[in-house]
This record gives C-alpha cells, sequence and structure tokens, in this order.
C-alpha cells in the first residue's frame, strides 16, 4: 500500500489534536508525519500511537517533500504558509476560511461534492464548521427536491474558537462557582450561562462574518449561485457540538415522511426523530462521533409552500472541521491513486 507524508499546520491546537486522532482512528496510510505550530511550542513532546514525536516550529522549508499538508492554522498563517506548501508540491487541505472562496480552490464537503477534488490547483479548503453540519443534514432533501432558501439559526460552541474558548468557558464556570470575578478575553462578554449573538465581524447589513459563510459557502458547495440564506449565528456555552435549527423552502413538494425516508441512512446522517417519544438530537449526543443527527422535521407552518423546518446537531471539531478535512485527504489519495494506475 502506498503511504504519504503528512504535515499537521497547527498541530497543537484544538482542530490540529483532533487531526492527528482521526488520521489514527481512520488508519491513513502515512509514512513521516510532521506536527508543526508556532515556536511556543516547538520541542513539545506528543505521543501518538504509541510513537513519540517532536513538535516543530513552522518554517518555510517545514513543506519539503511532504504528500499532504493538513491546515488547522489561523487565516495569517494560513495565509503565510499553505501557498509555499502547494508550491513545493503537496496537496493542501486546508481548514481555515483564508481560500474557501477563492476560485481556484474547491470547497468540499464529501457527502455533498466530493467530484470538486478533480478540480484543485494544491489547495482545497474545508468549509466552515455551521455549513458543514447544516450541508450534511441538507443534502439527501436538496438531492430530491432541490432547496432554494434557507433560513438558519446556530447554536455554536465554545470550541468552534479554539482550545481558549473552552479554557474561558471552564474558567468562567470555575470562578463563578467560588463567587470570583470571571475574566474575559477570547469571547466578547461572559459566555458562562449567557448566549452571544455575534461571532466574527459585521457588515453594513448588519450580518456577522460567520453568518455570510452559510450562503456564500453553501451557493459554492452546492454550485448553486442563487440559494437563498438568512442566518442568525450564535455562541453557547456548550463545550462540543453545535446545533441548528432550519427552515428549507425547496422548488419540488417534499413531506414529513419523505424527508425521513430520505435521511435514514443517507451519507454521514443520523436520523433521531421521535417527538413523542423526546427523542431528538441534542449536542451531547453528536460529541466525539461523526455522523449529523437530524429530527424535529415537520412542516413550516408560517406559509411558504414546500418548506421544511429541522434541527440538527454535529460535533464540529471533528465532521465540521478534522474529519471533513481527513475525508478530503482520502478523496486526494484516492485520485492520486487512480493517476497512477
Ligand atoms: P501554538 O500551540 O504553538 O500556539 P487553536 O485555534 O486551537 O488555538 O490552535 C491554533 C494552532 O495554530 C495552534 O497549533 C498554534 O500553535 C498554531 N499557530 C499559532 N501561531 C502560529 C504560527 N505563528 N506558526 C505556526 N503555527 C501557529
Amino acid at each position: 500500500m502506498k503511504t504519504y507524508k503528512v504535515a499537521i499546520l497547527g498541530a497543537t491546537g484544538a482542530v490540529g489534536q483532533e487531526m492527528i486522532k482521526i488520521l489514527m482512528e481512520r488508519s491513513f496510510p502515512i509514512c513521516e508525519l510532521h506536527l508543526l505550530a508556532s515556536a511556543r511550542s516547538a520541542g513539545k513532546k506528543l505521543t501518538i500511537a504509541g510513537r513519540e514525536y517532536t513538535v516543530e516550529e513552522t518554517t518555510e522549508n517545514s513543506f519539503d517533500g511532504m504528500d499532504i499538508v493538513l491546515g488547522a492554522a489561523e487565516n495569517d498563517i494560513a495565509e503565510k504558509y499553505l501557498p509555499i506548501a502547494a508550491e513545493k508540491g503537496a496537496v493542501v487541505v486546508d481548514n481555515s476560511s483564508a481560500f474557501r472562496l477563492d476560485e481556484q480552490v474547491p470547497l468540499i464537503i464529501p457527502e455533498v461534492n466530493p467530484q470538486a477534488v478533480h478540480e484543485h490547483h494544491g489547495i482545497i479548503a474545508n468549509p466552515n464548521c455551521a455549513t458543514i453540519i447544516a450541508l450534511v443534514a441538507l443534502q439527501p432533501l436538496h438531492a430530491y427536491a432541490n432547496a432554494k432558501r434557507m433560513v438558519v439559526s446556530t447554536y455554536q460552541a465554545v470550541s468552534g474558537a479554539g482550545v481558549n474558548g473552552i479554557r474561558e468557558l471552564n474558567q468562567q464556570v470555575g470562578a463563578l462557582a467560588h463567587g470570583k470575578e470571571v475574566s474575559v478575553s477570547t469571547f466578547q462578554y461572559q459566555i458562562a450561562y449567557n448566549l452571544i449573538p455575534q461571532i466574527g465581524g459585521f457588515n453594513e447589513a448588519g450580518y456577522s462574518s460567520e453568518e455570510m459563510k452559510m450562503q456564500n459557502e453553501g451557493r459554492k458547495i452546492m454550485s448553486n449561485p442563487e440559494l437563498c440564506v438568512n442566518c442568525t449565528c450564535v455562541r453557547v456555552p456548550v463545550i462540543r457540538s453545535h446545533s441548528e435549527s432550519i427552515m428549507v423552502e425547496f422548488e419540488k413538494e417534499i413531506s414529513v415522511e419523505k424527508a425521513r425516508e430520505l435521511l435514514q441512512g443517507a451519507p454521514g446522517v443520523r436520523l433521531v426523530d421521535e417527538p413523542q417519544e423526546q427523542v431528538y438530537p441534542m449536542p451531547l449526543d453528536t460529541t466525539d462521533q461523526d455522523l449529523v443527527f437530524v429530527g424535529r422535521i415537520r412542516e413550516d407552518m408560517s406559509g411558504h409552500a414546500n418548506a421544511l423546518s429541522f434541527w440538527c446537531c454535529g460535533d464540529q471539531v471533528r465532521k465540521g472541521a478534522a474529519t471533513n478535512a481527513v475525508q478530503i485527504a482520502e478523496l486526494v489519495i484516492q485520485e492520486k491513486e487512480k493517476q497512477q494506475e
């Protein structure tokens, strides 16, 4: 079996750590693994599958000879290093938003548009986590009835803001339990026992950057420049797994029963929809696994024809980031192997 030289940029962060775990879980064929981070982490030892690895400081030379580079760092770091990695011949799968809307860069959810892997020029982008979760749930319905308009509200976990987000919620809960003042640095306000209706900066129309990703990235992934999405993104005091309330208007008629039938067993989805038994998706249940749970499916009652509402949850560090990136890397190596046959 052919094996590959793999580097992870941002290997010490929340997504980078999960990428390592998922590469191992899925037995990705690796012959060399390089863990790249900032100078702060250089020299740190990590044990992976019984082997000790040393975290390396990222430099331009870190990418020499690499076949696959997984990006798990912020936009500025991705912009600085990943074009260099691609120039040096690696195929890059990047989780930042730096390249997502670049026309030369495919934006892929393997359950939705795996064919886009043929179109890359060295860099492939992993979509926004809330967008991945929404579109994995939507795809089986869209393939049948053609989605044209969506109204989405997200309930996004603190781990979406990296390890600092998790630390901040835990610290604040601990401080409040001991009657101490909380300190705020990662989020705009105290997140413990609160909700913050802002993820990213706002545009002139009052939508946040996170809210615009659902429409802009959704249009690109679904190859539908006319898809209309109205989104409200909210940070919630949940450690892990994003939840979303979604109303979709379709071109074709689609019943609740048909939607359930289409979602049952669809790739990447688990139907969890027995409301009378109090069975529905919840973020604690989707944490640390890859399926997007979908439930609370019901007809829209606000007067739109062919419209359904549903609720879905997914682990945004796994399927919303690391697993999706590793699945894309698997498509890349399948493609490479086909070309060599
Ligand atoms: P480090 O741990 O050395 O700071 P998160 O989003 O969870 O905070 O993770 C961000 C990731 O990006 C971490 O692995 C972090 O490494 C890495 N990173 C931050 N700054 C740089 C940099 N200048 N060069 C390379 N990696 C960086």
